[in-house]
């Protein structure tokens, strides 16, 4: 790792907590990747301290920050301009400071369409089924509904589907029960519930009804194939994994920051994944 200068360019992740966040491992190895003069630092931050430190590190000459649970949507306050595309989101998660203010993106959503395009996965093949109705489910449909493919929010609890589908319209509403029998009806399906997760409960669905044009796609990254992803893949459809997601999802705001734009390969998926 290089030496850093007076004039090293800084960034970071705030999050509480931000032990877990991979997001210091990635954006260190395209800093050494491309010898910038710069650090990614995790910064913790609690919810009473967010309003005064993110101006405070505007401040002292930091690039700007990713923002992480449980601050995705009360930063928003704090920004000078958001975004369109992270104002339809409702969240946001990159901020740039420039000379002129505080910027909020969301970059979500670009992770998961660019992950899609990484797997040869064309995100306007046909009508998504959604499954979930949280914030992950919100920038995923917002970002599929912008290349133009017609989303059907499928979630446990009907009415967050219902709340969904009426904040990004025209989205539609399958009931939970039939998420395996309405397959046939769709050329992707997208899981953005924690079912399949460590230390979750699997999630319980059949794909027997789909037919050989449909992708599946998980945006959950631990464990990095979902029992999900195994059975797509066993049937012999496309299999998208979330790990994909999470790299994507950084390059806008590493390109902001640094001025370069990263790489996604497979090395960089060894090193996140191995810590
Ligand atoms: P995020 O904002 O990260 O997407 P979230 O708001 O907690 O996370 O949403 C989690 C999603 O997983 C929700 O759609 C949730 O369904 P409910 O709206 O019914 O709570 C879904 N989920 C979580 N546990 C589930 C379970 N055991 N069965 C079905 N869906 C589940």
């Amino acid at each position: 790792m290089r030496l850093l200068s007076g004039s090293a360019r800084l960034a970071g992740v705030i999050g509480w907590p931000v032990s877990h966040s991979r997001s210091p491992r990635l954006h260190g190895t395209w800093l050494n990747r491309h010898d910038i003069d710069g650090a990614y630092l995790p910064l913790p931050v609690g919810p009473a301290d967010l309003a005064q430190l993110v101006p405070a590190l505007a401040k002292t000459g930091f690039a700007g920050l990713n923002v992480t649970i449980p601050h995705k949507i009360s930063v928003m306050a704090l920004c000078d301009r958001i975004d369109p595309g992270a104002a339809r989101i409702g969240a946001v998660n990159t901020l740039v400071f420039t000379e002129t203010g505080i910027e909020g993106f969301n970059t979500d959503g670009y992770g998961f369409i660019a992950n899609l395009r990484a797997h040869g996965v064309n995100p306007a093949a046909g009508p998504a089924l959604i499954l979930g109705a949280g914030g992950a489910a919100r920038a995923v449909a917002a970002a599929l509904q912008d290349e133009g493919t017609p989303v059907t929010f499928c979630n446990r609890t009907e009415r967050n589907a219902i709340a969904l589908a009426a904040a990004l319209p025209p989205g539609n509403v399958l009931p939970w029960e039939y998420r395996s029998a309405a397959l046939g009806d769709y050329a992707l399906l997208v899981n953005t519930t924690s079912l399949g997760m460590v230390h979750h409960e699997p999630l319980d669905i059949s794909l027997e009804a789909a037919t050989a044009a449909l992708a599946v796609a998980d945006i959950v990254y631990a464990p990095l194939e979902t029992e999900l992803l195994k059975t797509a893949r066993a049937l012999g459809l496309a299999a998208v994994e979330g790990l994909g997601m999470l790299l994507h999802q950084a390059v806008p705001g590493f390109k902001a920051w640094f001025g370069v734009t990263p790489e996604v390969d497979d090395e960089l998926y060894r090193i996140v994944s191995g810590g």
